[in-house]
């Protein structure tokens, strides 16, 4: 064998040893809660479709539409000649979803948020500028935060004094504060206002990754602004799509300079094929029902789901975080452990994963449970009894 064939499987071997060997399992139908999974029939409580609409049957006839007018790919960037009038609407939907919360907003659709988020962070910030990190930021932050090249300064989780110190010390004219809003194996809530009013104070901009947020904060959908009710120059939002709005891609929308400033620098904008026009149109559909009444009677379903998730399950070993949202992750703790609670619920038709370190800290594995607008009662009580037996059998 190779050398350097012998060398990876010598570390895949550690990996397996410290029970952090990830799989992918098959799924063989659409995203719901309940799936064909490895030919088995589950009850899933793993995907980020807080309100059930990736296999919208509107949203999925959008899709079809979008395909028999535009075709099936772009074809090249949107700055050759990817762009099309399905994007462009797209992005005149988006920025007048945000428009109350961002004056003169523009949008920018993206084929993913971890490409928006690394656009946003190398294309406004860089070598010279600050860039000060919320230390339990998603992956795709972190990278963006890297490929600044700017001087990056993590700060502990919550801690706005410390952060506070940090930009009053900061000597730099570029200043830029990175959160994400909804923290994403967490599901608690940056204090936005009080981040906001820091920002402000020492001019620095509030890059906000709203990817658990979208669709389900606010009154209408339309995020972490609107739940907060902020409103600033400084603020730069990142919104995904292929989480609450079920289909794929993320934009950022800001003042309308910000934007222009992406379609001229951002290379992860520039420099790869604009998804396909169908996906855009498609999006316009689920933005109707996220703004619509179907929207909002989704969000009080899942409201009521997670309130019901958070007065039935409390733990005595395990620890279940404070969290408001969809995202209720369960603390087990040691890797092995979590690998064997999920593997018992996946015994029992339930699928729910375990997310091990480096995705969290280490002595932290967890079960992320995410509930969805699309589960019943019934459903969030089946799992809740089943930890409850497996906690007890310990
Ligand atoms: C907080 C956060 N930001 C960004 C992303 C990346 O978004 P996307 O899946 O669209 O690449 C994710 C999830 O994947 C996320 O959880």
């Amino acid at each position: 064998m190779s050398k350097l064939i012998a060398g990876l499987e010598q570390q895949l071997a550690q990996i397996d040893a410290q029970s952090l060997r990830r799989r992918r399992r098959i799924t063989e139908s659409p995203c719901a809660p309940r799936v064909q999974l490895d030919g088995r029939d589950m009850l899933a409580f793993c995907s980020n479709d807080y309100l059930g609409l990736a296999a919208h049957p509107r949203i999925v006839n959008a899709l079809q539409e979008g395909a028999s007018l535009y075709g099936a790919g772009s074809g090249a960037s949107h700055l050759i000649s990817g762009h099309s009038r399905a994007h462009a609407e797209l992005e005149e939907r988006l920025a007048e979803f945000v428009a109350p919360q961002i004056a003169d907003a523009r949008a920018l659709y993206f084929c993913t948020g971890y490409m928006a988020n690394i656009a946003i962070l190398s294309a406004l910030s860089g070598s010279g500028a600050d860039l000060f990190s919320e230390s339990l930021n998603h992956a795709s932050l972190i990278d963006g935060a890297r490929l600044s090249r700017a001087n990056v300064q993590v700060y502990p989780h919550g801690d706005l004094t410390r952060l506070a110190s940090l930009l009053a010390a900061s000597t730099a004219s570029n200043k830029m504060v990175v959160t994400d809003s909804v923290f994403s194996m967490d599901g608690d809530l940056a204090d936005l206002p009080q981040l906001l009013a820091l920002c402000e104070q020492h001019d620095a901009w509030l890059v906000v990754d709203d990817a658990h947020g979208f669709g389900v904060l606010g009154e209408h959908g339309r995020g972490v602004l609107e739940h907060y009710a902020l409103s600033s120059p400084n603020l730069v939002y990142m919104g995904t799509l292929g989480k609450a709005a079920g289909v794929a891609g993320a934009f950022v929308a800001a003042h309308k300079s910000v934007i222009e400033w992406l379609v001229q620098r951002a290379r992860p904008y520039i420099y790869t094929t604009a998804a396909p026009p169908a996906i855009a149109h498609a999006l316009l559909t689920s933005l109707d029902i996220i703004e619509g009444a179907e929207g909002s009677e989704r969000r009080a379903h899942l409201q009521t789901l997670i309130a019901q998730w958070r007065g039935a399950l409390q733990p005595q070993r395990w620890q279940a975080l404070a969290s408001d949202t969809a995202i209720q992750p369960v603390i087990i703790g040691a890797n092995d452990e979590a690998m064997k609670i999920a593997a018992a619920l996946y015994e029992q038709g339930l699928w729910v994963p375990a997310i091990r370190p480096p995705t969290v800290p280490a002595n932290t594995a967890r079960l992320r449970v995410t509930l969805s607008a699309a589960h019943t009662a019934a459903e969030v009580t089946r799992l809740v009894e089943a930890l409850q037996q497996l906690e007890l059998r310990g």
